[in-house]
């Protein structure tokens, strides 16, 4: 594939936005493994990722260099690689690396940049690990294709909670409130314009 062809877009993903991907790595044995990770598409051959200290995923980036992102649409194989290992069959080879099999798409990517930073945030202060990466091939397995991105399921969660606002007494109206004001942090940390501005209008109204 010529560098030309090489557009983010292809899998749905659009500059500045962040994205809930699983990124599949393989370590010193050429054991594949699978972790749900956000991504942030910092261009259209360009992705950023924040991780913490600790995980086989750092562990395999750092060795490796190399790593595959996986577009994945089906939101049980989130819950399977989170809460364990898929197992091999799950699987398959390209080049040096490994993907998912049900994934709707992917791209490779090498690591071009790694930095460590302290970060404070409200689960205490950790180290966080900033990588950047080039984005090489790019696939397109399924017809549909659309990664997630929590932005808009936050709107639609906080739509949710602002019909439900004139029917709740004043404890839960308060506490729906809070949600949507999380909601808004959110849509701010990950989601594009379009998102920030259907936040804000909604904001808006809420505040009238
Ligand atoms: C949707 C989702 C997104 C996540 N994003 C990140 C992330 O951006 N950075 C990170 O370090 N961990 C993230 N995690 C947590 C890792 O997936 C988790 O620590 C995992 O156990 C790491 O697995 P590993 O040790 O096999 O790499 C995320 C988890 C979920 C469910």
């Amino acid at each position: 594939m010529n560098s030309e062809a090489i557009n983010l877009k292809k899998v749905g993903m659009h500059k500045g936005l962040l994205y809930e991907t699983i990124i599949t790595t393989k370590n010193s044995d050429n054991i594949p493994n699978a972790a749900p990770i956000g991504v942030l598409c910092k261009s259209e051959n360009e992705i950023v990722a924040y991780l913490y200290q600790g995980s086989h995923t750092l562990e395999n980036i750092k060795l490796q260099k190399k790593f595959i992102v996986n577009i994945v649409n089906d939101p049980e194989v989130f819950v399977e690689c989170t809460l364990s290992d898929p197992s091999p069959q799950h699987f398959k080879p390209y080049k040096d690396y490994f993907f998912l099999k049900n994934c709707a798409g992917y791209f490779t990517a090498e690591l071009t940049d790694m930095k460590e930073v302290d970060r404070k945030d409200k689960l205490g202060s950790s180290n966080l690990n900033i990588i950047k990466a080039q984005v090489e091939d790019i696939f397109i397995c399924q017809e549909s294709i659309k990664p997630f991105n929590r932005a808009s399921f936050a709107i639609i969660e906080s739509l949710i909670y602002f019909t439900r606002l004139e029917l709740a007494d004043e404890k839960t109206r308060q506490k729906y409130l809070d949600r949507i004001r999380e909601m808004s942090r959110l849509v701010n940390k990950v989601g594009g314009l379009k998102h920030k501005k259907a936040m804000a209008t909604l904001l808006n109204r809420i505040n009238k």
